[in-house]
């Protein structure tokens, strides 16, 4: 063990912000104990029965054989990763410059580099309730001030961003940054359509507010179309943040940010690491490349569409009658409201003890709320799994009401 320079109180030694961040903070979740044979919904993991090994192996051949020396040595990212996520983007109303994209080590990455390059601590921030856990918790560890708005079936709620933009501005106070997710939104499934999307960048600019759109499940949608990105609508005002995760492996960490060039500039001035990897930027691009990133997509896309199918169906016929829960159309979530006789203190020990566990609404909330709120994946278990877990959660529901 390595001796410690000092025994009692170290708290001195350390940042303001790590200081801050001593204190729990609302999102510290701390599941009880799980069994081996509890089946957790609580994380969205990607689905390990659709991770395109074969290609990944053909792919990494390919590299081994060929270029050795740019890939495995000091090199910067493959310039053809850039060009695909341009060529992605474009085909998606976004047509970008180079110096409007940035290659990162995962959006999660991005989202921890936003707030050293956009805020000083204490600065008001806009985030969805409930939304994304850890971007929730980076946030606040960056010790930025959280405004909650609220999250509904149609996105974030725009009356209310509005009025709290408004109160805002009489106190002389400009917040920061929006961030959202509008599309198949982490943890409620939320989709915003287009005219909301519309007026959420008139707001952005009338307060002349950055949005940070994070669009981490934008391309895993069950039905067709799905509305124009906010950054398609009017990039002035939109830093997108895009990833790889979803679509091919959480694993890889690979994913980019775009929009104003003197953001793009001084994400990267801070980001520090060395490039993304000669190795990983050319394995990325080198697998997605021909239209195999399409035809993947479309192949995940039929099997999360059947498994939140099956998730919803068996909610349905298990989940008492005044459970309520969204019906997404993408994404890798359901997300739950439960009556005032059901809070998450009470549920999730008794799911624990039953085999299946959950993520609490109050992890994606920087001020306590959700405790009537829990989130439901159906990306990673088996189908089976996923129905087998929401039965026994269902009878947990119907064992405490006769307790
Ligand atoms: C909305 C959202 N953004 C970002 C991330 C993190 O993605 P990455 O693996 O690119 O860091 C997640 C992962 O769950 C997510 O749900």
């Amino acid at each position: 063990m390595i001796p410690s320079p000092v025994t009692a109180d170290v708290q001195h030694l350390f940042s303001k912000i790590v200081q801050h961040d001593e204190s729990i903070s609302p999102m510290h979740l701390d599941l009880p104990n799980e069994t081996h044979d509890t089946i957790s919904l609580a994380y969205g993991d990607a689905d390990p029965a659709l991770f395109p090994v074969d290609a990944l192996i053909a792919a990494v051949d390919s590299m081994l054989t060929g270029n050795l020396d740019i890939s495995l040595n000091y090199a910067p990212a493959y310039a053809g990763l850039v060009a695909l996520v341009q060529a992605r983007m474009a085909r998606q109303n976004v047509p970008l410059a180079r110096n409007e994209v940035l290659l990162a080590n995962g959006s999660s990455q991005i989202l921890s580099l936003l707030p050293q390059i956009l805020c000083n601590p204490g600065d008001v921030i806009i985030v969805e309730g409930p939304s994304f856990l850890g971007a929730v918790e980076t946030f606040f560890n960056c010790g930025l001030t959280i405004e909650t708005v609220p999250v509904r079936d149609d996105g974030l709620d725009l009356d209310i961003l509005e009025s709290t933009l408004a109160r805002l501005a009489t106190q002389g106070i400009r917040a920061k940054f929006i961030y959202t997710i509008p599309t198949f939104q982490n943890p409620t499934g939320s989709l915003m359509p287009l005219a909301n999307r519309q007026r959420l960048v008139a707001l952005a600019a009338q307060y002349g507010v950055i949005i940070i759109e994070d669009d981490a499940y934008g391309d895993l949608h069950f039905e067709n179309p799905i509305p124009l990105k906010l950054i398609a609508i009017d990039p002035t005002w939109v830093l997108y943040v895009g990833t790889f995760s979803k679509i091919l492996a959480p694993g890889v960490r690979m994913a980019w940010a775009c929009g104003p060039a003197e953001i793009i500039k001084r994400l990267n001035r801070f980001k520090t690491e060395g490039s993304n990897g000669p190795f990983m930027t050319r394995l990325v691009a080198q697998v997605s490349a021909d239209g195999w990133l399409d035809q993947h997509i479309a192949i995940l896309n039929a099997h999360y569409a059947q498994k939140c199918q099956a998730m919803l169906d068996t909610i349905a016929q298990t989940f008492p009658s005044d459970v309520r829960y969204n019906r997404p159309l993408g994404g890798f979530f359901v997300y739950v409201y439960l009556p005032n006789d059901l809070p998450v203190s009470r549920l999730l020990p008794a799911a624990i003890a039953n085999g299946v566990s959950f993520l609490p609404g109050t992890t994606c909330y920087a001020d306590g709320q959700g405790t009537h709120e829990i989130r439901l994946a159906f990306s990673f278990q088996s189908q089976e799994k996923v129905v087998e877990g929401i039965r026994r959660l269902g009878a947990t529901m119907h064992q405490l009401r006769q307790a």
